[in-house]
C-alpha cells in the first residue's frame, strides 16, 4: 500500500512558517556541518538527522492545507534534502547541499512530482535519532521555557517524525500488527502536537502532560516491534 498523502493532520503540527524557521535552522546546522571535512566527520550523523526532517518538512509546506512561500517548493525541497540525507561522502554531501539551498529559497525544480510515500521520506534509524534528541532538548526546555516558538518546535519536530514512522512499516512483520503500529504513531503524533500547541499558548503544565504521554508511545512501540 502506497500512501501518498499524509496519513495524519499536519495542520496539527504547526503552521507553514512555524516548518519554513524549522527547516531554516536544520539547513544552517548542515551547512556549518559541510564547512570542512573534518567538521562532516563530526556531524555527519546530524547532517544526515536535519535532512532527513527537511525532507518531511518539505512534503509537510506541499501539502499543508495553508499557502505559504515555499509551498510550491515543498517537493524540491524534499527532493534535495532527500538526496542529502543518502550522500554517503563528504564530497556527495557538497555536491547535493546547493539544490537545497537554492529550494529553501523557492527554487522549483523541474520534473519533481509533488505527490509521495510517506514512507519513504526517511530512513527509520536518523528520525528516531532525531526525536530521541529533540525530546531530550524539550526536557530542559520544560525546566526553562525560554521561547515559545522555538521551544514548541522540538516537539513539533517529534510530530512530523511520528508523521513518517506511521507510514514506514517496514519493521512490522506481522500484517495482523500494523493498526497497533499505526496506533502508536499516531498516539505520539497526536500527543507532540498538543505539546506544541501548549507550548505557543505558554500553558508548560499541559505541554509537559502531554509531551509525558507522548513519550510512552516511544517505550510501547520498542517494546512491541524493536528487535
Ligand atoms: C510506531 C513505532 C515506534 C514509535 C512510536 C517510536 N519508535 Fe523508536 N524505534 C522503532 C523501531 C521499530 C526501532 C528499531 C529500528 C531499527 O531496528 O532500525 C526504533 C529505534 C529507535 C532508536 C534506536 C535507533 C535505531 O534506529 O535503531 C531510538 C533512539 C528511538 N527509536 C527513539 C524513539 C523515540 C524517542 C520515540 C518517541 C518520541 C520513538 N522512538 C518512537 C519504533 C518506534
Amino acid at each position: 500500500m502506497v500512501q501518498a498523502q499524509a496519513p495524519l493532520k499536519i495542520e496539527a503540527v504547526g503552521t507553514p512558517a512555524a516548518l519554513m524557521a524549522e527547516a531554516a535552522e536544520k539547513a544552517d546546522e548542515i551547512h556549518q556541518a559541510l564547512a570542512t571535512p573534518e567538521a562532516y566527520k563530526e556531524g555527519a550523523a546530524q547532517l544526515k538527522q536535519g535532512a532527513s526532517l527537511i525532507a518531511v518538512i518539505g512534503q509537510a509546506l506541499a501539502e499543508h492545507p495553508e499557502d505559504s512561500t515555499l509551498k510550491a517548493a515543498g517537493p524540491s525541497i524534499r527532493a534535495a534534502a532527500i538526496t542529502l540525507a543518502r550522500a554517503g561522502s563528504y564530497e556527495d554531501a557538497q555536491k547535493a547541499w546547493p539544490k537545497l539551498e537554492g529550494a529553501l529559497k523557492g527554487e522549483v525544480s523541474a520534473d519533481v512530482p509533488a505527490e509521495f510515500n510517506w514512507g519513504k521520506l526517511s530512513r527509520m534509524h536518523p528520525m528516531m535519532e532525531e526525536m530521541n534528541g529533540r525530546a531530550a532538548k524539550f526536557r530542559r526546555v520544560l525546566r526553562r521555557p525560554k521561547d515559545p516558538e522555538a521551544d514548541s518546535r522540538h516537539v513539533m519536530a517529534i510530530a512530523l517524525g511520528a508523521m513518517a514512522t506511521h507510514a514506514d512499516t517496514h519493521e512490522v512483520k506481522d500484517p495482523n500488527d500494523l493498526p497497533q503500529w499505526h496506533a502508536l504513531a499516531a498516539q505520539l503524533h497526536e500527543h507532540m502536537a498538543k505539546a506544541a500547541a501548549a507550548v505557543r499558548s505558554k500553558d508548560i503544565e499541559t505541554a509537559k502532560n502531554e509531551f509525558t504521554t507522548g513519550m510512552d508511545t516511544c517505550q510501547k512501540c520498542h517494546d512491541k516491534f524493536q528487535d
